[in-house]
């Protein structure tokens, strides 16, 4: 399959090209757009056989339910059982943007874009692109984050051409991600509402509107053994091709131990890079030293983690440490992307 790329931007979208991907994913195809988030590997959401080629393009497996994606409040009740209150006002607040919501799915919705289960991840994204293009689809469409399965989330077209070329039919170029992590998954299927994936709405914030909100105990305390509600939360996702570990400590420690750890990697040869902040940045000695920001602005260091895993990878860089980014605010939903990078290793100095 030959992928056709398209530019455009929110501020200047391209109807007829807008229209011609509606086409294709009205007849079954793939096309690659930009989110708030992250870029998704849309297909029509109602359609098993599209949600079937999602899976393959990914190479993904098939019990990890999509996400589908709407860009009307009215276009929700069709595909749930029913719509809680507490949906309603987290609808209210927080859509169009970064809140997947957890319902009991309708008939509408096939199996094959729900794993099988009987519930549906919901979201109502708000960029322009990706608005236009649900509709021009028809109003539903599945996506799961454009990579190949176990490489970080593309924030940038290039990584979606990097995992999907000739696997997709289109990939729309909006620019830059705004966010960066994927959106907070919450599900109110269950009484109590319970978030199964951190992200830029956080816990302090889903309070505000709803009172009480737990967090799946799976993504607090990773080996208690509980296997966490989103099945895709189990995988490791965001692996980088060399090894990472994240190292939490005092600053002076932190910098000494990683410094004597990738003095050793050079002695043998080993290509080594950090991660870090604007803070400590001059302070490492490693081949690559990358900031995500300043140590105080979460929404910078959110925006630039998942690339600059991948810009590790394309240097080659073959032993990564990162320094650990602490829990307030969108600490939680960095952490578990940066936890899950580093398949849990993390060494206390
Ligand atoms: O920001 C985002 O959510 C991006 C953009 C493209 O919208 N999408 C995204 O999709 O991150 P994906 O497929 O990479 O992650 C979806 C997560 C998986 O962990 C999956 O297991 C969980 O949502 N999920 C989907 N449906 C679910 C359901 N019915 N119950 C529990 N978890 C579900
Ligand atoms: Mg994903």
């Amino acid at each position: 399959m030959i992928t056709e790329y398209i530019t455009m931007t929110e501020e200047a979208i391209d109807r007829a090209a807008i229209e011609k991907a509606g086409q294709i994913l009205q007849a079954g195809g793939l096309v690659a757009f930009p989110t708030e988030t992250v870029y998704g590997l849309g297909g029509d959401a109602l359609n098993p056989e599209s949600s079937r080629k999602i899976y393959a393009a990914k190479g993904r497996p098939s019990d990890n339910p999509l996400i589908v994606h709407i860009c009307r409040m009215e276009d929700l009740a069709p595909i749930v059982r029913d719509i809680p209150d507490e949906a309603l006002r987290l609808a209210e607040a927080c859509w169009p943007g970064p809140l997947t919501m957890i319902f009991h799915k309708s008939d509408l919705v096939p199996p094959e874009t729900t794993g099988g289960l009987d519930t549906v991840a919901v979201r109502f994204p708000s960029n322009r692109i990706a608005m236009a293009l649900i509709a021009a689809a028809g109003g539903y469409i599945a996506a799961p984050s454009a990579n190949r399965s176990g490489r970080p989330s593309p924030t940038l077209a290039r990584y979606c051409r990097e995992d999907l070329d000739g696997r997709v039919e289109m990939i729309i170029d909006g620019g830059p991600v705004g966010i960066g992590l994927e959106s907070t998954i919450i599900d109110l299927t269950e009484g109590q509402p319970v978030i199964l994936r951190p992200g830029y709405v956080t816990q302090e914030r889903l309070e505000q509107i709803l009172g009480r909100v737990e967090t799946d105990r799976a993504i607090i305390e990773p080996d208690s053994g509980t296997a966490p509600k989103a099945p895709g939360m189990k995988y490791r996702h965001y692996a980088p091709k060399g090894s990472l570990t994240i190292v939490e400590g005092g600053r002076e420690a932190v910098i000494t131990y990683i410094n004597a750890r990738t003095r050793e990697c050079r002695e043998k040869g080993i290509r080594t890079g950090v991660i870090c902040t604007d803070e400590t940045c001059r302070c490492y000695t490693a081949d690559s030293v990358k900031s995500a920001g300043a140590r105080t602005s979460g929404e910078t260091i959110a925006s630039r983690l998942f690339r600059i895993l991948r810009e590790f990878d394309d240097e080659e860089i073959q032993v990564m440490f990162s320094e650990s980014f602490g829990e307030g605010g969108l600490g939680q939903a960095i952490m578990n992307r940066l936890m899950k990078a580093a398949g849990h290793k993390i060494v206390q100095v």
